[in-house]
């Protein structure tokens, strides 16, 4: 996760010239940084280089602090104005995955943003704390809210479906900030566009999202193939709660690749220790790589996953 970015010098080097808009709206250069990491740190696959953004189209910048979209959804009526871009509006992502495929011997996977962390974007208007303004909308405009959510996931599963007939081998839904929302909310305003979206998907299909612990009861409803956690819950009671059904993916605190190099590789070490026998683990971050990050120690964890794991 971020597993380009900041934190390699090519990337920061490229960033130099180039926003991350004219990055990802280029298929050379987009799929020159998704290389990267596969070459530098020699993990199992690569990500395609975009952002969940992208299908917000125009109606998405990047600042200094973070995403902004540039007209916020405030009332009911502005569900009907919000246009998603056609499919060949991001020719470049899939462009970008044909490049991939001849340049690459890993899988790729290819994205979107869940239909809920979507949303959120457009009604907050860049990343917030506790989504206070996406929740009022969803309570106070339930037919709305539903519109919404229905515009969205059709987009997105559209996007993925897109991905995969590029060449995309996995897919994976980036639900981040799911885990502002409790259960009942959860099977209540966004279990069945969600659902939609993974469902639209012939490819294997991975669920993530942060703080998710109380929702994995739920989340194990979703036709995905596995489920990814962040560091918050104990990796073998995510693997019990979710069942034989789906494979796990996690769950390492990308923070601790910024701390003293033997905690991060004991954690790693602790992590394989207990899904060990679990068929279908998938060794990951809990979340985003953090730009202070030293690719020496990212390499050194790729390196013990394999030589532990083997
Ligand atoms: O290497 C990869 O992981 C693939 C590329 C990727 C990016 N964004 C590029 C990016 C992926 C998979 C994403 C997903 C994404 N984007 C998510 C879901 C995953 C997550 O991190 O929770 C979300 C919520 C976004 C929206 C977004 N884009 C945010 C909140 C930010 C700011 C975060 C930050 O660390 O500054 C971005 C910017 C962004 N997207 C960067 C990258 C490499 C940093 C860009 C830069 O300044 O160079």
């Amino acid at each position: 996760m971020r597993q380009a970015g900041r934190y390699l010098p090519g990337y920061r080097k490229i960033r130099k010239t180039h926003a991350l808009t004219e990055l990802i709206a280029d298929p050379v250069l987009g799929a020159q940084v998704a290389t990267e990491p596969v070459n530098r740190l020699g993990v199992d696959a690569a990500i395609v280089f975009s952002d969940i953004l992208v299908l917000f189209g125009k109606a998405f910048a990047m600042a200094e602090d973070g995403p902004r979209i540039k007209k916020k959804m405030v009332e009911p009526e502005d569900v009907r104005d919000l246009t998603m871009p056609s499919w060949s509006e991001l020719a470049f992502v899939y462009d970008q995955i044909r490049l991939l495929r001849g340049r690459l011997d890993v899988p790729v996977i290819g994205f979107a943003g869940g239909p809920f962390t979507l949303a959120s974007y457009l009604i907050e208007g860049g990343q917030s704390r506790g989504l206070e303004k996406t929740k009022a909308f969803m309570f106070t405009n339930p037919t709305a809210w539903g519109m919404l959510l229905d515009k969205i996931s059709q987009a997105a599963a559209d996007h993925l479906r897109r991905q995969v007939a590029s060449g995309a081998h996995v897919v994976q839904l980036f639900d981040s900030w799911i885990g502002a929302l409790g259960p009942a909310d959860f099977r209540e305003f966004v279990f069945d566009q969600t659902d939609y979206v993974l469902a639209q998907v012939t490819a294997p299909r991975i669920y993530f999202g942060t703080m998710s612990a109380g929702l994995l009861p739920e989340i194990s409803k979703l036709c995905a193939e596995v489920i990814s956690v962040d560091w918050r819950v104990d990796i073998k009671t995510a693997w019990d709660t979710v069942g034989s059904r789906f494979g796990v993916q996690g769950n390492l605190d990308p923070s601790t690749l910024t701390g003293r190099p033997a905690l991060a590789l004991r954690r790693v070490k602790e992590i394989l220790d207990a899904v060990r026998g679990k068929n279908g683990h998938i060794f990951n971050l809990g979340h985003g790589m953090l730009p202070s990050t030293p690719p020496s120690l990212a390499k050194q964890i790729v390196d013990l996953v394999h030589t532990y794991s083997s």
